[in-house]
């Protein structure tokens, strides 16, 4: 059961001034703590995560959630797992099998940062995993959250984990009206004096669970919410305008020809993208540089990267990118198997690609230009 909450005292005026000045009171902070883990102990989410304390796990859970959904995560994390259980097989493996393993979360740059992470603790750290935010910091990919969230889930450390849930419980319960990108501080620095003493990790992962739960970016059910008598938020019916966020800049559209070259036997010619930048070590079909001016036919066939019989396929292939969106324009041709055998790169048929790590632009390349020529 839930404890029934402590009332804040005091008229509202007041209330929200002593915030501002001092900040929530000893008793206020102990009281919403109480509040915190009744509710985590009668409705926090069972997740795989929470049933171990290996670092490294964790380490694997938090970087899939960085920007995967949980239910997503949900079902890549305990494959993840079986095909690298410790830190010394993940280190020891090759980046084209973590690669692969990564497909259907995304934004592979976690899966190569996660991999020299792991390759940084077992060779460079004798084996020793770092314990405190700062050292956790020196790992690849691990930023100021994700620290955090290891420090006190794995190491039970005093240290304020906040994602994008946990902060909009925060700039409720103060009702913290700056704008995010200025408040972050801020609210870090009031997720700080609510850390407590005892079942730290279970208390970020609770402000987590309210934010995703309860306390929702739209229509917040503040009715559940143990902690809606404390949120100076609801008391004052501003609830779900917070946090505030300003309007975003509009992503830039990019152009790109792309050329789906087939063999006989409807092997597609694939290559490696060099290790670093945008997908960096995955798997793509042959492209022009993007860029943002559109390509015209005749600029289309100079971009390609040898001599065929290329045709324009209709339609155009689009994929947005956290910057910028992407439209593709789709070239086509057939190479004879001696002319594709002298050729750099790899060829792929249907069922070797699902081994590769493709990214999803490519997948939606491919099915479209399959759809077109078939
Ligand atoms: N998002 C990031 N870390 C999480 C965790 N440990 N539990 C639930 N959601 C999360």
């Amino acid at each position: 059961p839930v404890p029934e909450p402590a009332p804040m005292t005091g008229d509202l005026e007041k209330v929200r001034r002593r915030f501002k000045e001092h900040g929530p009171t000893p008793e206020v902070i102990a009281g919403f703590r109480d509040l915190v883990y009744g509710y985590y102990d009668a409705a926090g989410r069972d997740f795989p995560w929470r049933q171990t304390d290996d670092p490294y796990h964790i380490l694997v859970s938090e970087v899939m959630l960085q920007q995967t959904q949980t239910s997503r995560v949900l079902a890549k994390y305990g494959p993840f797992l079986a095909a690298f259980p410790t830190l010394a097989d993940l280190a020891s493996a090759p980046q084209r099998e973590v690669l692969a393993a990564w497909q259907g979360l995304g934004y592979y740059a976690r899966a190569r940062n996660l991999h020299r992470a792991a390759k940084t603790v077992a060779n460079d750290l004798g084996g020793r995993f770092p314990e405190t935010e700062e050292d956790l910091r020196r790992l690849p990919g691990v930023g100021p959250y994700t620290a955090a969230a290891i420090a006190a889930i794995a190491f039970g450390r005093k240290a304020a984990a906040v994602d994008a849930n946990a902060e909009r419980v925060l700039a409720r319960l103060f009702a913290v009206e700056e704008p995010l990108a200025e408040a972050k501080e801020r609210l870090r620095e009031l997720a700080r004096g609510l850390v407590p003493e005892k079942r730290r990790g279970d208390f970020a992962q609770a402000m987590m669970d309210l934010g995703a739960g309860i306390c929702t970016p739209r229509s917040p059910r503040c009715g559940l919410c143990p902690l809606s008598s404390q949120c100076l938020a609801h008391r004052q019916g501003i609830a779900e305008r917070l946090p505030v966020r300003r309007a975003k800049t509009p992503r830039p559209t990019r152009h790109g020809v792309a050329f789906y070259l087939e063999r006989p036997d409807g092997a597609l010619w694939l290559r490696r993208r060099p290790e670093s930048g945008l997908l960096g070590g995955m798997i793509e079909v042959p492209s022009s540089p993007w860029r943002a001016r559109a390509f015209d036919a005749a600029e289309a066939r100079a971009a390609a990267p040898l001599r065929a019989r290329w045709r324009t396929l209709p339609g155009q292939v689009r994929h947005t990118f956290t910057h910028f969106h992407l439209e593709l324009t789709v070239l086509a041709a057939r190479v004879g198997v001696e002319r594709a055998a002298g050729l750099p790169g790899m060829w792929a048929g249907l069922d070797g690609m699902s081994h590769l790590a493709l990214p999803a632009v490519m997948k939606k390349f491919i099915r479209h230009a399959r759809k077109v020529l078939a």
